[in-house]
């Protein structure tokens, strides 16, 4: 049974049922999560680019005193964002290789090829694997090693599940090695809401690709319309979560197994979760981290931190 398999069904059959978003990402997943970066209402990536721009230099400085080093990408997806750091990087002089890491192959191809073309002078090593198989890598490596996590990637964990992951990698890490990561900020509910909800159904979209997946991969019968697509930010905790809510009583089928849904029984299938200055805090205390330096776009919708090894 394939991994894929596996987690659907044990997803679905729980009390609670529940996907993860980490299956999002197939081909055409790929496809629709560049178009949310490009909407309107999806500040993250706007927020960050502004970050890159307006701070590259100030980044390159924190990240490195001229010695050479290795910067470790988790997800890099098409990395258009980074390409403003790796540019000014290289115009610097900086001595460098880029190791951008993403499960999906197909994405891997497409940002390696734009970089030969755009940067021609960028050392760059693709690796396709996992978050865990890039950190089993990472601690092999003689020089001083800046793992980047943009975009938010963190938001996808609960709090726990954030502390677990970068405890993990913060003990892959040599001393002086860096962090350099991504957050979405807490600010006005109703804009994080419309970046999750956005008025041409593109994210809705997104969520509903998964059934569609799974009625290729597993063979599954899932009808779409009868699905309805519902994301919910808790201001207190943080979390915005997207659900798909069952809109009947039915029964699909996938893998040969039933699964009954009742009506308005919902389907939990990603969390995109916002931190303040007090939470971030904690999770890098949590993890074994310690605060740098803070890099905010001027409304501090967004922060990039970077992280050392705290003692
Ligand atoms: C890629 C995980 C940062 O949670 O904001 C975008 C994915 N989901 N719209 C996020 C996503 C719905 C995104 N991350």
């Amino acid at each position: 049974m394939t991994q894929f398999k596996i987690d659907i069904l044990e997803g679905l059959k729980a009390n609670q049922k529940r996907l993860s978003s980490k299956y999002f990402y197939d081909a055409h997943g790929d496809e629709l999560f560049q178009q949310i970066m490009h909407m309107d209402e999806y500040y993250l990536t706007q927020k960050e680019h502004e970050i890159f721009e307006n701070h590259k230099d100030k980044i390159l400085k924190t990240i490195s005193d001229g010695e050479p080093f290795r910067i470790i990408e988790l997800g890099a997806g098409d990395g258009l964002k980074t390409k403003v750091l790796l540019k000014h990087f290289l115009e610097s002089g900086a001595d460098f290789t880029y190791t951008p890491v993403d499960i999906s192959g197909n994405v891997l191809a497409i940002l390696e090829k734009s970089l030969k073309e755009e940067l021609p002078n960028l050392n760059i090593e693709a690796y396709e694997g996992d978050y865990f198989d890039a950190l089993a890598e990472i601690s092999e490596s003689p020089e001083k090693d800046v793992v980047f996590f943009l975009g938010s990637n963190v938001g996808n964990f609960s709090h726990e599940g954030a502390v677990s992951f970068l405890t993990n990698l913060r003990n892959a890490l040599k001393p002086s090695d860096l962090l350099f990561m991504g957050v979405d900020l807490k600010k006005d509910p109703s804009l994080i809401l419309s970046a999750y909800n956005d008025a041409q159904g593109i994210t809705r979209e997104f969520n509903l690709n998964l059934l569609d997946r799974i009625n290729r991969e597993l063979n599954g019968n899932f009808d779409r319309n009868q699905f309805l697509h519902y994301p919910y930010y808790n201001p207190h905790t943080g979390e915005c979560r997207s659900y798909l809510i069952s809109r009947v009583r039915q029964e699909v089928t996938m893998a040969g197994e039933a699964i009954s849904f009742r009506p308005w029984e919902a389907i939990f299938m990603e969390i995109s979760k916002k931190y303040d200055d007090m939470q971030l805090d904690l999770l890098a205390r949590e993890s074994g981290f310690e605060l740098v330096k803070s890099f905010y776009d001027q409304e501090s919708w967004f922060v990039d931190v970077v992280w050392g090894s705290l003692g």
